[in-house]
């Protein structure tokens, strides 16, 4: 009997940022955040097979046709870089099931790379340290560390420099993905034109989450790059409009949007997809 190649599935969960403050423009031409990070229980699926026969780096798309198989895709770079560092690896095949649409402000992109960078980890033990692999997830994009861990954090700096936040009861969250995305590099030059002054509200969305009252988290909620986001893109302003007016209570905006979300009360969560049922785009529920 001959054995395949060692396989490795990983999960790889969408994020919300559930608070997000710019607090200014840094050497690097990036920004300093100010932003807590929550992972969610939906997301895609990241498959790594190590072994056999084939070119260094091969990657399978499916469920997205507007995700690229190739060397653009992140993913298929976090193996790359990984085979950089660790050395005489063998062929590195990747099977990546899609539901998290790009441009949606969810860390998708993200999230398969780190989960690329896990698998490799498990399926080749030791060959890089934990070090050498967080500045590969660094190098690969400002929300890649993150996703290594999961969880909660707390990300400074580039949103990088992470706190992780133990503890805090599950939150519902409906997600609500709009037919469309925003481009992040167009998002943050808009935050630049329009500079609003740091928030200073972390604390309170720290203090909120250890109490588990959604109301409060929903009070809590600020993120600075809602409104450049709609500046750019009127059909998200038009969009979120909508939601607003049926949920009469304002949405919250992920990363650099487009996706919205709210945080339901308890037992809440059906009306809500009920009252935004008949709107373009897709919604999902689950848990942050
Ligand atoms: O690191 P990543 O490729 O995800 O970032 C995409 C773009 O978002 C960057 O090119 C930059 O324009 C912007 N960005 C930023 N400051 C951050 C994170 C992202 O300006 N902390």
């Amino acid at each position: 009997m001959t054995t395949g190649p060692a396989t490795s599935v990983e999960r790889a969960p969408a994020k919300v940022n559930l608070y997000l403050d710019v607090l200014g423009r840094r050497d690097d031409g990036y920004h300093e955040l100010e932003t807590l990070f929550a992972a969610l229980s939906w997301g895609d699926e990241v498959r790594v097979a190590v072994g056999g026969d084939g070119p260094p780096v091969s990657l399978a798309v499916e469920g997205a046709p507007d995700v690229p198989g190739d060397e653009t895709n992140l993913a298929w770079q976090a193996a790359n870089a990984f085979r950089a560092a660790a050395g005489d690896v063998p062929p590195i095949r990747i099977g990546l099931t899609k539901a998290v649409p790009p441009g949606a402000g969810l860390g998708g992109g993200s999230s398969d790379a780190a989960a690329v960078l896990r698998a490799l980890d498990a399926l080749l033990p030791g060959r890089i340290g934990t070090a050498t692999l967080r500045a590969i997830a660094a190098a690969l994009g400002a929300d890649v560390p993150f996703f290594l861990t999961g969880g909660r954090a707390v990300g400074r700096g580039r949103g990088d420099a992470l706190e992780p936040l133990a503890g805090g009861t599950a939150l519902e969250v409906v997600l609500i993905l709009p037919p469309f995305g925003c481009r992040t590099a167009t998002v943050f030059g808009a935050f630049e034109r329009l500079r609003p002054a740091p928030r200073d509200g972390l604390a309170a969305m720290r203090a909120a989450l250890a109490g588990g009252d959604p109301a409060r988290v929903r009070a809590a909620h600020y993120n600075a790059l809602a409104f450049p986001a709609m500046k750019t893109h009127p059909a998200l302003l038009r969009f979120t409009s909508e939601v607003e007016r049926r949920l009469g209570r304002p949405p919250a905006m992920s990363g650099s949007g487009a996706a919205l979300f709210d945080v339901p009360d308890a037992g809440e969560s059906a009306s809500v997809l009920d009252a935004l049922s008949d709107l373009p785009g897709t919604r999902v529920v689950a848990e942050a």
